[in-house]
């Protein structure tokens, strides 16, 4: 990496919005450096180290292949000197992906589009439609400022609309459940019923979102559909920026709505808190803060593309043109859609089925509301994940690329940490196909250069790792027979 950018990169803003949301932004002078969601296990602090291992292994500035994208931020931040290819299977980070490599024009002016997104017909249809409850949200808030929590405690458990219509009405209060009876009725008779219009309300309004977020973000999302095609994914992407920063959840996932009671049915104390820290954020202004960023990001001058599929399928459409394969693939039995399926549902726009989950004899639709396809990945199934791994080696030895996987801190004695694969049984899955697996540990690649034979340093394998792969063996010419035998 050039000595400019290296600088550029210890240039860190951190962006504060007026009502104090922090949008953990950390910008570079050139914007290589962009967090544009709330991601688990994100790159970010290693985004300096990575590029200098690739550096090391390919000093041409060839194609470099981000297989497992995700957030977007390794592919942004290599894109900036290097032609990207971003990979991921899911929907939420082309967008991403697409809007951080390839930023377009803008088609409005950031307040023209945020004005636009306020006053269109279908805000103010949502708004009347929502409206009683969102004071009804308003009104258990200050029921619970005055001490008596039971009214809020009543809308985190039951106010999801979707699990009411699904039947789960079990606990539910009187006045929750004819708010929502009502709101029902508006939505029916505006024929938005299992519409997109509504999606976001209608899912995950109360549970993730206050009611009155849910509404803004379904009003931005219309107005985000009706660009051609070919602006939505910047104005798209903001969106999910917004949704990842106003999401009422621990550590900002979507896993796992807040849980408002203690283990005995009382009201958690610090609740109310809890809840108005994320629930009190204005959307629109969050969503015209990220506008702003995504518009006023430079162009790039290469050619990025940005490919959603399946990664054994997408390294079948690869050739030798792509120098080196950064691959950071899921390493626990947790699903990546499990956590993002929000996002993933913002972006399809398309009314999914939701999980049910049976509890005492009675099926109810999953706590978090998910969609019922969501992607399983082999790199999270015990079963699948050697193959899984076996395949990725070999396809990437096919085109003779230098391969570069990631592994999170893993202390293998400890039985707990749920990691699919240890670190052994990767190096012995590489070294199958290729002649020279180096184990780097990021924290020491600064006082060692790859191509030193003498390194004299402990691995640190509680550190996180970058397993590098060079000399495809044969370059790669024997690595289709071998695979054969999988
Ligand atoms: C550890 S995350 C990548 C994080 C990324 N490096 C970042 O900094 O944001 C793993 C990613 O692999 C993706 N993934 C899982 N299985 C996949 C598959 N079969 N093909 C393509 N992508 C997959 C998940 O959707 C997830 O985004």
């Amino acid at each position: 990496m050039n000595e400019t950018l290296d600088k550029e990169y210890n240039f860190e803003k951190k962006i504060k919005t007026d009502n104090d949301i922090q949008l953990n932004l950390f910008q570079s002078a050139n914007n290589a450096t962009i967090r544009p969601i709330h991601y688990l296990g994100s790159k970010l602090r290693l985004l300096k180290t990575i590029s200098e291992v690739i550096d090391e292994v390919d000093d041409t500035s060839g194609v470099v292949c981000d297989l497992f994208s995700g957030s977007g931020t390794v592919a942004k931040y290599l894109s900036a000197y290097r032609p990207v290819i971003s990979v991921d299977i899911q929907e939420y980070s082309r967008v991403l992906c697409s809007a951080l490599l390839n930023p377009n024009e803008s088609k409005y002016s950031v307040s023209e589009f945020v004005e636009m997104c306020k006053n269109s017909n279908h805000s103010k249809l949502l708004k009347k439609c929502f409206i009683k409850l969102e004071q009804y949200e308003e009104k258990c808030i200050k029921e619970g400022a005055c001490g008596n929590l039971e009214p809020i405690c009543d809308l985190l458990d039951n106010g999801s609309i979707i699990t009411y219509e699904k039947g789960y009405r079990e606990d539910i209060s009187y006045q929750l459940s004819n708010t929502i009876e009502e709101c029902i009725k508006n939505i029916c008779e505006l024929k938005l019923n299992d519409r997109a219009q509504v999606l976001v309300t209608r899912y995950f309004g109360g549970l993730y979102f206050s009611y009155k977020q849910a509404v803004e973000i379904d009003c931005i999302l219309e107005q985000v559909f009706n660009l051609e095609p070919k602006y939505r994914d910047t104005y798209l992407a903001a969106l999910l920026s917004t949704a990842s920063d106003v999401v009422n959840t621990v550590g900002k996932q979507f896993a796992q709505p807040i849980k408002a009671r203690n283990s005995d049915g009382s009201p958690k104390k610090n609740i109310l808190k809890r809840l108005q820290k994320d629930r009190i954020i204005d959307v629109f202004e969050c969503y015209e803060k990220w506008l702003n960023i995504y518009l006023s990001q430079e162009k790039s001058n290469k050619n990025h593309k940005i490919i959603k599929g399946d990664y054994a399928d997408v390294l079948e459409t690869l050739d030798d043109t792509v120098k080196v394969v950064y691959a950071d693939p899921p390493y626990t039995r947790y699903h990546y859609s499990r956590y993002y399926h929000v996002l993933e549902t913002i972006c399809l726009r398309d009314n999914p089925e939701v999980s049910m989950n049976k509890a005492h004899g009675i099926s109810r639709v999953s706590r978090g509301v998910y969609r019922k396809q969501r992607h399983q990945s082999p790199f999270s199934i015990k079963s699948e994940s050697y193959n899984a791994f076996d395949v990725m080696f070999q396809k990437v030895s096919r085109i003779n690329a230098t391969l570069i996987l990631s592994y999170s801190p893993f202390d293998e004695t400890k039985e707990s940490t749920p990691r699919v694969l240890t670190i052994s049984q990767i190096e012995e899955i590489a070294k199958k196909y290729y002649t020279s697996v180096e184990i780097v540990s990021v924290g020491e690649f600064s006082h060692s250069k790859l191509n030193h034979n003498d390194k004299n340093f402990e691995i640190n394998y509680n550190a996180e790792i970058l397993i590098v792969c060079k000399n495809a063996i044969n370059g790669g010419e024997n690595n289709e027979k071998h695979n054969r035998k999988i």
